[in-house]
């Protein structure tokens, strides 16, 4: 049988992973909003407030930190005045980014705020460059942030008491613009930075800190994050209203969101693996403009990206969802807690019914998917703190359907990936208080693996328990059979200081010890 040794010393620490790399992303988008969370609150569809209440229960137990709204495309012909007041009278606009739909504009800023409530999460809000005005953006915050203090105090604020919510919302992170690089404007780096300088200059914060985050390269386009930076600090040395940097990288397809080979199985792994790569250098491009690390680096969107379901509306992207996607997404995860000391956030693409969902409905069906389920597995990471592990394993060469020791690890550091190869084991560690929490996926199609796991520094184990979500290769949740893939027990053999376990083909397999 294939074997893999995990070695890692619990005092060997990264840094805390930031509870927002377990990001959700919603927009206005196919069914993400409009008929996915949102149904009305005259819907036969049980709902609190017009969101469906399986849908806030489902996700409670993913516990989102953070979600990015309201796009994506959408955000740059956004205009969030449309989206207040009585919601009768809101006008209606057309998407000009997703089939050219009519948006009703019914879920605005007052309702996706009491969405975030409900499902425990904070409000990423995504603001209008390309087609919007600094203004527009600097008004949002006030209407957001600025306290009610009366008659005599802001026009906005009374209107967020008027619409309902006298409490400033307190929404702390602001996009600057979306992919301005392309749907959000086709700006260049520099055109975009002297945009963003100028949006950034006129939000405040009125009395909190806000995280101002600026649009960073489509995929690993390391020449704009210079040119970005370069611009940004040739100009004006002391310029400092920017927190975060986000990259967005969608790893694809390889076949359809369900028909797949054995190859094209390997294939999209290795594709969303590379985000290693990705992570590793922008933020090295990022060091050397930034070198004491105020800037944090976050991936706003990310996921794969199938052929849209057959009979669907193309520009909705909906797509299924199978136990490859969620490889892709404990792989990235694993890789997002590893980096925990540069990445603060990532948002993947999207919550409900578009691309790499975590729910799917249909009508007042609803079911959770495979890596949904991850999110659930790996929430424990939140707010841990991430451990260096060694992860002795042989790589799967998949152009010949076996198991060669190549450098894959090697190929990484230098920032590369070896075609046709991937790791047979990934994961990541991190402890929390006396909790250890292990990760880890075998990604073999077909074989097993033995892990053993090796605690230095004098740790003693005192149990274990774990969970794993596993299958042949394809499956996934359907509206007949939406329980094919769960998290189930693993069994574990706990010694001393050594943690022993069989890991099924392809499996993600989340570990608690606790330490005594
Ligand atoms: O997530 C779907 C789209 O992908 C987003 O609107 C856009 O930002 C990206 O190109």
């Amino acid at each position: 049988m294939n074997t893999t040794q995990i070695t890692l010393n619990p005092a060997d620490t990264i840094a805390t992973i930031n509870p927002n790399i377990y990001g959700h992303f919603a927009e206005h988008l196919g069914r993400c909003i409009y008929d996915g969370m949102w149904v009305g609150e005259d819907a036969p569809i049980p709902n609190i407030g017009g969101f469906r209440t399986d849908i806030i229960e489902a996700l409670r137990r993913l516990n989102p930190p953070v979600i990015r709204w309201p796009g994506g495309c959408f955000a740059d012909d956004y205009h969030w005045q449309d989206g207040i007041g009585p919601r009768d009278q809101r006008p209606r606009r057309i998407n000009i980014h997703w089939g050219e739909v009519v948006e009703t504009n019914h879920v605005g800023t007052q309702e996706f705020i009491r969405f975030c409530r409900l499902v425990g999460a904070e409000p990423y809000f995504c603001g209008n460059v390309g087609s919007g005005t600094a203004r527009e953006l600097r008004d949002w915050v006030e209407y957001c942030n600025f306290p009610d203090s009366g008659p005599n105090g802001s026009t906005w604020a009374q209107q967020r008491t008027t619409d309902g919510s006298p409490e400033p919302f307190d929404v702390t992170y602001w996009g600057v613009g979306n992919e301005n690089w392309g749907c959000g404007g086709n700006f260049s780096p520099e055109d975009y930075c002297t945009e963003f300088r100028r949006y950034a200059a006129f939000i405040r914060g009125f009395g909190k800190k806000l995280f101002v985050i600026a649009c960073g390269p489509s995929g690993n386009d390391v020449e704009w994050t210079n040119r970005f930076f370069h611009k940004l600090y040739k100009d004006y040395w002391a310029f400092n209203n920017i927190d975060g940097f986000a990259a967005h990288y969608y790893c694809g397809t390889a076949g359809t969101a369900t028909e797949y080979t054995e190859d094209e199985f390997y294939r999209l792994l290795e594709k969303g693996l590379k985000m290693e790569a990705l992570v590793i250098q922008q933020r090295t491009a990022m060091d050397a403009w930034d070198p004491g690390r105020k800037i944090g680096l976050i991936v706003d969107e990310w996921g794969t990206w199938h052929p849209v379901e057959k009979g669907t509306n193309p520009a909705f992207l909906y797509q299924q969802n199978t136990i490859r996607d969620a490889i892709v997404a404990a792989n990235t995860l694993d890789i997002f807690n590893r980096h925990a000391d540069k990445l603060v956030m990532a948002n993947i693409a999207q919550t409900i019914n578009v691309l790499q969902a975590m729910i799917l409905t249909e009508g007042e069906q609803m079911l959770v998917t495979p890596t949904g389920y991850v999110y659930e597995m790996y929430a424990p990471h939140q707010g841990a703190t991430a451990l260096r592990a060694r992860i002795e394993t042989p790589d799967i060469h998949f152009t010949k359907s076996n198991i060669i020791q190549t450098s894959w690890q090697n190929a990484l550091q230098k920032g590369e990936t070896m075609e046709g190869s991937i790791p047979l084991v990934s994961g990541s560690v991190s402890i929390n208080g006396k909790e250890l929490f292990l990760t880890v996926t075998n990604s073999h199609a077909c074989e097993a693996v033995e892990a053993t796991v090796d605690l230095l520094g004098g740790a003693r184990i005192e149990q274990g328990i774990g969970q794993v979500l596993t299958g042949e290769i394809h499956v996934h949740n359907t509206f007949d059979d939406p329980g094919q893939v769960i998290p189930q027990e693993i069994d574990l053999t706990c010694r001393l200081d050594q943690l022993n376990l069989t890991l099924p083909p392809t499996s993600i397999a989340a570990i608690r010890v606790l330490l005594n």
